[in-house]
């Protein structure tokens, strides 16, 4: 890779001829994406693929306004958690039947938590990363308030590394494959026989690694595992998340959000509750229909680009941007939050600025769009069905001029929107 990149880090013509010979560089016809611009957040949100617009149409102009209710039996709605989910179960290495999509991360983290406690009754201590994205800290805080003297320990806070945190009372672990802030990768394999050799179980949260590196949930034996479908899956905006249970839990493993669709007759309308069986225990409620249509687009792009290449050319283009940046933006105060090595990193380069914020805005301004976490975080995220590698040269020089000219200094790129 070194000399690879060496290559690359010596012009712009040779990032073009790179995207000449790229094998995956066909696939950004798949996106509707504007001109012009440059996309270094879909690790956020990803773009629009061109299928999900004739897969929406059909399921508005038919579906729905034809065939109205009658499509919950005739289009497949009713079974489309389980649809869904075996088109995401090649992508995180899951064998079939241990995977639905339905309901948001968020929910999918509380139902797993849950039950992993639940097969763990006798211990009191679920472990985390102080730094894992903050849903996943506040539903782990609102599961422990549902039991007796439970208790947190937080990898970065109470201890430097897992095995210092593991002992007979911990119950479960919970983790992030791929850090949402710094993009390290974590060695998942390993932390699970860490966890198991303790007893104890083990949660994924695969939101920043689904569809962009290779996942091996039942090889790695991962108990339970969440993900979102809005980011490297391109499902659109508040598209709906997915939950695999491994095969080994599903006769115990209990949904506490108990809703009809998980009940094994949900058109008996009995008056209690009887677990479905299998992973179809885990649905809940009615489902965003119209949302799983635009979904089933980004999946079926996930399925047909091989993982293998899309991996080579994400550790590239990370590589080559935080390359440019050390040579043309090394004055300027900007220091790297990834890791170095290429193995330990996802998808996404952190660069730490004190006025990363008005930066990222400037860039926004040129067209050039990433995204700032608090404090001083700016995040850039690669994609490679649809980033070229001139789009990362050209993103590193626009970030050099924004540094150099101190255009950031603009009062326009200091307000602050709900959203960063
Ligand atoms: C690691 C991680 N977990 C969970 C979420 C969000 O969960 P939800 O879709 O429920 O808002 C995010 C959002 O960026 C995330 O990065």
């Amino acid at each position: 890779m070194r000399t690879h990149i060496n290559n690359l880090l010596e012009s712009r013509t040779a990032c073009e001829q790179e995207d000449i010979a790229d094998p995956l560089y066909h696939w950004q016809d798949e996106f509707q994406l504007p001109q012009d611009l440059i996309y270094l957040d879909g690790n956020s949100l990803g773009p629009l693929p061109k299928r999900a617009l004739k897969y929406l149409e059909q399921a508005i102009q038919k579906e729905w306004a034809e065939d109205l209710i009658t499509s919950w039996n005739r289009a497949g709605w009713w079974n489309l958690p389980e649809t869904l989910g075996e088109f995401i179960a090649p992508l995180i290495g899951a064998a079939s039947g241990q995977v639905i999509v339905s309901d948001s991360t968020s929910l999918n983290i509380y139902k797993a938590v849950h039950a992993a406690l639940r097969l763990r009754p006798e211990r009191t201590v679920i472990v985390s990363e102080a730094d894992s994205f903050p849903t996943d800290l506040y539903i782990m805080e609102g599961v422990a308030s549902t039991r007796q003297n439970m208790q947190r320990r937080l990898l970065g806070t109470d201890g430097n590394s897992l095995a210092e945190l593991l002992d007979d009372q911990v119950a479960v672990v919970s983790l992030s494959h791929v850090n949402y802030r710094t993009g390290e990768l974590l060695p998942i394999a390993e932390l699970v026989k860490q966890t198991h050799a303790a007893g104890a179980l083990f949660v994924l949260d695969t939101c920043h690694s689904a569809g962009i590196l290779p996942v091996e949930l039942d090889r790695w034996g991962v108990d339970f595992a969440v993900g979102c479908t809005y980011k490297y899956l391109n499902g659109g905006p508040g598209s709906p998340a997915f939950i695999y249970v491994a095969k080994q839990h599903q006769q115990e493993a209990v949904n506490p959000l108990s809703g009809w669709w998980g009940h094994a007759r949900p058109f008996a309308f009995e008056e209690n509750y009887q677990a479905a069986e299998g992973i179809l225990r885990f649905r809940t409620g009615t489902q965003p229909i119209l949302a799983f249509r635009g979904l089933q687009a980004g999946l079926e792009i996930a399925q047909e680009a091989d993982i293998h290449q899309v991996r080579i050319k994400s550790q590239r283009l990370t590589q080559l941007f935080i390359e440019l940046v050390k040579m043309r933006c090394g004055n300027f105060g900007i220091t790297l939050q990834s890791p170095t090595d290429p193995e330990k990193r996802g998808s996404q380069v952190a660069l730490h600025c004190l006025n990363g914020f008005a930066v990222i805005q400037a860039l926004s301004a040129r067209k050039i769009i990433a995204d700032f976490r608090a404090p001083g975080t700016m995040r850039f995220g690669f994609a490679p069905l649809y980033l070229r590698y001139t789009d990362v040269w050209d993103a590193a020089e626009a970030l050099f001029e924004v540094l150099e000219t101190e255009e950031w200094r603009k009062e326009c790129f200091q307000q602050k929107a709900a959203v960063t």
